[in-house]
């Protein structure tokens, strides 16, 4: 079997982290009974440099041609970079949320678990920490604030900006949808996110959510308001297992639930629809600060593709094995620089972003 992956490398330490994921990619690829074809297309801000905007049609007709995309990372530093001299549409981020768009792709996993060798990076105590937390995020990504229509007027000699916040039904029933079934496949609990207190989208969102714990037994539905969900999560993170939430509110709790676990550079993430086809790219940015040195974590991304080969390729048992290497590389002590604690680094080893890639393959 021979499967089209789509790279899309994007900016800052996008292709650095994109590259150790395909090498690991390519030696399970050996290993096992199917083969990759990887095909690279320009995204982002390197789209922009090299023909003038983010998702070009090249790179679009690319992604839905293939079986699934590989993705980096995009965007530059925010007022500094010259992208955003720009018209926002013709910005980097713009361009992966067109793309977020055009594939379908409403449903975004986001798991965060605390591996027991690096409680010493988080930021947590250890009695915070308690028996550790694995927390599947299922975040919704094609609707609310991000979507909805945006203006910059003069009114009264001011400016006045609106950004919409709308969700239909159908977007918060399909998110449920799959919510309970892995509310169910977990530990039969469900943790929905929102703000019904002051939006109305909260309270459609709340409502659709109760109406399917109704018919789902065995799952224990719980609402949690955003605040105060934010607050739990560094209060008691062991206490959630599934979690959903809509788009905005699951892109800053997932910042947060991945800094808990140690590093932003830990937290993979799979985009899907409809289908099996899906984009996968690390939970984090592009790292400006850090861009270019060889220093940025790249398991993050490498988590990733082990997502792409369980949700699109269907190849459990490589995926499994992805995960297994990462695991026997951090029981080695090896980290980068990110999730090296400042105390007690005892028998760790500090490794560059290539080297953990490296380290990942030899375990595999
Ligand atoms: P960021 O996620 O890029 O970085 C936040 C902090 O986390 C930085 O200190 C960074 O060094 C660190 N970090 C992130 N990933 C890391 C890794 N793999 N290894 C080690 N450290 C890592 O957030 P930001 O600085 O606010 O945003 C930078 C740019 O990235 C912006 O243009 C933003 O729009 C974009 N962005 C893109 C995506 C994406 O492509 N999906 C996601 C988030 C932000
Ligand atoms: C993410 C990012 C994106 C988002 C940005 C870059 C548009 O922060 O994937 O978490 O907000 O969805
Ligand atoms: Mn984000």
């Amino acid at each position: 079997m021979q499967y089209k992956i789509t790279v899309l490398a994007g900016d800052g330490i996008g292709p650095e982290i994109t590259k150790e994921a395909r090498k690991v990619l390519r030696r399970v690829a050996e290993q096992e009974d199917f083969s990759l074809a990887f095909r690279e297309e320009h995204f982002g801000g390197a789209a922009i440099d090299a023909v003038g905007e983010p998702l070009p049609e090249k790179t679009l007709e690319a992604c839905k041609t293939g079986d699934a995309v590989l993705m980096g990372s995009i965007g530059g530093i925010v007022g500094v970079s010259p992208w955003y001299k720009l018209p926002v549409e013709k910005r980097p981020e713009a361009g992966l949320l067109r793309l977020r768009k055009e594939l379908g792709l409403f449903c975004n996993l986001r798991p965060a678990k605390l591996y027991s060798e690096l409680r010493a990076a988080s930021p947590l105590k250890e009695e915070v920490l308690g028996e550790g937390f694995e927390i599947m995020m299922i975040r919704e990504l094609t609707g609310g604030l991000y979507f909805g229509e945006k203006s910059l007027r003069m009114e009264k000699g001011e400016e006045v900006a609106r950004d919409e916040l709308i969700y239909r039904a159908h977007e918060i029933e399909r998110i449920a949808e799959i919510a309970f079934s892995l509310a169910k496949e977990g530990r039969g609990e469900l943790v929905s996110v929102d703000k019904a207190n002051v939006l109305e989208s909260s309270r459609l969102w709340r409502k659709i959510f109760t109406k399917y714990g109704e018919d789902e037994q065995d799952v224990k539905l719980e609402h949690v308001l955003v605040d105060s969900m934010a607050m739990q999560l560094v209060r008691n993170p062991g206490k959630f297992s599934v979690v959903a939430t809509e788009n905005m509110f699951g892109d800053i709790l997932s910042d947060e639930m991945a800094e808990i676990t140690g590093s932003l550079g830990m937290l993979p993430s799979a985009s899907l629809g409809e289908n099996a086809f899906g984009l996968y790219e690390p939970s984090g940015g592009s790292a400006p600060d850090i861009a270019g040195r060889n220093i940025a974590n790249p398991i993050a991304a490498i988590l990733s593709a082990a997502m792409l080969l369980r949700y699109s390729l269907k190849e459990k048992e490589a995926a499994k094995k992805i995960e297994r290497a990462v695991e026997k590389v951090l029981a080695k002590g090896y980290r980068t620089k990110d999730i090296f604690p400042k105390r007690d680094a005892e028998g760790l080893k500090l490794l560059s972003c290539s080297e953990m890639g490296d380290a990942v393959c030899a375990e595999l």
